[in-house]
């Protein structure tokens, strides 16, 4: 990737909990190498007030060409039907992108043709998951098993149409219960404002079919947690994490946040560890 000197231009599309605060990490921690330069979100007052709490009311852009020419990355941070088309009109117009939705991309290899094409980058952060440098690494020489198992409170699920559809109601679950069991494409499809990390495996595993995707629920879990195991030519990896989930949004792992600004960090200094 391309070190950048300048100051990095960023656009933030999605003022919710990810957004938000990584609009906050840009104005207070790195100031240095980046500067918000457009905030949008779908529901105008939420963009209003973040702008108006970090003091940037120009920031405030009313379409998304008009945040897209803002900036030259825009971070995306949205819970939208239409995602992808979001992200592609910024890497048409030549704008990195940094999306936080990366269980929409899962079958997206025309949007990193595009962003090659046009010598932008779309990035995708590790989310709340560890281990994704070692999972890229070992998928080099093949991987043979691989599993996630995702613990969650079951706050996280309320008002899941899959769970609706199932007649689970996750309020009325007292004790662990296994609520799916399957593959990448039906756990993304199935939760997709919680599996997020089930698509971030399959791309940097390039081994999608191999993955079993258990989610466990409890009302006694008080983190997000995700064990990943894999098992290949290069040996055996484990990894966990165990998140506080977001403050701002009991779907989301503060680790999933961190990450995002780690990945913009990296983009915005240049420099690369372990990626
Ligand atoms: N990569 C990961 O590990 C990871 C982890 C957690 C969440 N996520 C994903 O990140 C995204 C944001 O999560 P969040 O917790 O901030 O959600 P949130 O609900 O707190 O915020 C989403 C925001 O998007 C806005 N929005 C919806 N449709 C829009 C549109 N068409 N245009 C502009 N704004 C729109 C909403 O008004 C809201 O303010 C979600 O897709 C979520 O699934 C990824």
């Amino acid at each position: 990737m391309k070190p950048k000197t300048d100051r990095v231009k960023i656009g933030i599309i999605g003022c919710g909990a990810i957004g938000s605060r990584i609009a906050k990490s840009i104005k207070k921690d790195f100031k240095k190498d980046c500067q918000l330069t457009g905030l949008y979100d779908i529901d105008q007052e939420k963009a209003d007030q973040l702008a108006k709490s970090l003091s940037l009311n120009k920031a405030v852009k009313k379409t998304i060409p008009g945040l897209i020419k803002s900036c030259d990355c825009m971070v995306e941070a949205v819970t939208a039907k239409n995602t992808r088309t979001i992200i592609r009109q910024a890497l048409e117009a030549k704008r990195s992108v940094l999306s936080m939705s990366v269980g929409k991309l899962l079958n997206a290899s025309d949007l990193f043709r595009l962003a090659k094409k046009n010598k932008c980058h779309l990035l995708l952060p590790s989310g709340a998951i560890a281990g994704i440098d070692a999972v890229k690494a070992a998928s080099l020489v093949g991987i043979d098993t691989i599993t996630l198992t995702t613990r969650k409170p079951t706050t996280g699920f309320s008002n899941n149409p899959y769970l609706l559809k199932k007649g689970i109601d996750p309020s009325k679950i007292t004790k662990e219960t296994v609520i799916f069991k399957g593959n990448v494409t039906d756990a993304v499809e199935a939760f997709p404002r919680n599996i997020n990390v089930a698509a971030t495996l399959a791309l940097a595993s390039q081994s999608r079919k191999k993955i079993i995707i258990r989610i466990i629920v409890s009302p006694k879990f008080k983190t997000n947690s995700h064990t990943v195991e894999l098992t290949g030519k290069f040996g055996r990896i484990v990894t966990q994490t165990d998140n506080f989930v977001c403050p701002d949004n009991p779907k989301t792992s503060y680790l999933a946040v961190l990450s995002g600004l780690q990945t913009l960090k990296q983009y915005c200094t240049g420099v690369f560890v372990g990626t």
